[in-house]
């Protein structure tokens, strides 16, 4: 089929390690090989995304380049045998954004293998709601599901206003279970109450820097999304026979341990990776979501901006500024 001209975010090295932004009209043609070409509908704003925006080397090594991690669209020509043009798809993570040309342009072309299949009972604007981090959330949540859920369980989120945290608290309370929220350091109670946390503790409460191999047994299960001192505190007040997922590092990468948790009190932790997460768990990921997990005020979450506000939504994501999750819309 012809090439079509689209419109996308284009960063380009204008000077050595010197950065810009503009939205380009682009061409079909300059996709990477791929047997899937999808109209992208509605995309989503990342921490990945923002680094890639800004020439990280870590993220993305090549540029020019198109980010964005996230998409959800339609499927426009496809050679794979298990998607036809019209089927309704979201693509997320792989390397899609990092060096695949991303969600924020206004067509995408991926391998068939990264393609998921949108559930029915979710719209592709409200998966975008939901997409990296909301994906992230639900995985951390189907391993504490599949390890043993108890109606009667204290569940700890860290991070719990972020996209990740906010998401686990939404979907976990949506589905009966106790929340403690651990409370961010600007004030983010009243909006925690709000998506159903039942405590809010606050950091100066929580993190212990003492050494200490173990703490008083304050919940059975966490959702951690912080790493460093809060995974640590988290690992080491989790009552026996507990479990802790780490997706994380706002805090620090660093881990301060010893193995007491795990052999006096046989607590489980879990590493969550939603980047190479096979696809027969990211579509029961995503029938999830669909499904029992789609908590009814998710759109208050959520904001939708045009493709053209995305630079200023990244520049609020570089300032630490930025709040809830913003859908791209890409043909606003
Ligand atoms: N493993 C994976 O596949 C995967 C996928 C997606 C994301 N991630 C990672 O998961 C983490 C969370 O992502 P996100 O999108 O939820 O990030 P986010 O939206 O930036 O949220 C981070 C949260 O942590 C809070 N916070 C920051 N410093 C804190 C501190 N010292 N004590 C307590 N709370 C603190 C922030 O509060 P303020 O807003 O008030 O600062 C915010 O609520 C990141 O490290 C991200 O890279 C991993």
């Amino acid at each position: 089929m012809g090439n079509k001209n689209y419109k996308g975010l284009m960063v380009r090295e204008a000077v050595e390690n010197q950065f810009t932004q503009a939205i380009e009209e682009l061409s079909t043609e300059a996709l990477p090989a791929g047997d899937v070409l999808i109209k992208v509908l509605f995309s989503s704003l990342n921490y990945k995304d923002m680094l890639s925006a800004n020439g990280n080397r870590g993220v993305t090594k090549k540029y020019p380049h198109t980010p964005g991690i996230d998409a959800a669209g339609i499927v426009e020509e496809s050679s794979a045998k298990d998607f036809n043009p019209g089927d309704e798809v979201i693509v997320t993570s792989y390397d899609l954004g990092m060096n695949t040309s991303g969600g924020l342009g206004q067509y995408i072309r991926v391998p068939s293998s990264w393609v998921v299949r949108k559930p029915a009972g979710l719209s592709l604007r409200e998966s975008m709601i939901f997409g990296t981090a909301g994906f992230t959330a639900a995985l951390s949540i189907l391993r504490l599901v599949e390890f043993g859920m108890n109606p009667e369980d204290e569940i700890l989120v860290t991070g719990a206003s972020g996209g990740v945290g906010s998401i686990a608290v939404s979907i976990l309370s949506h589905t009966g279970y106790s929340i403690t929220a651990l409370n961010s350091p600007n004030d983010e109670s009243e909006f925690l109450k709000k998506i159903g946390a039942k405590h809010v503790i606050e950091p100066s409460d929580f993190i212990d820097t003492s050494g200490r191999p173990l703490l008083k047994e304050r919940w059975n299960k966490c959702v951690d999304t912080l790493g460093g001192d809060a995974l640590s505190s988290a690992i080491r007040s989790t009552s026996g026979y507990g479990a802790v997922t780490c997706c994380g590092n706002v805090i620090s990468p660093d881990l301060k341990l010893t193995v007491f948790p795990f052999i006096l009190r046989g607590v489980t932790l879990y590493g969550i990776d939603s980047q190479n997460c096979p696809m027969p768990r990211r579509q029961k990921t995503w029938d999830m979501i669909a499904g029992q997990w789609k908590f009814p005020w998710m759109e208050n979450l959520s904001k939708e901006i045009p493709l053209k506000s995305v630079s200023h939504a990244m520049e609020e994501i570089k300032a630490g500024s930025h709040r809830g999750r913003t859908v791209v819309n890409l043909w606003d």
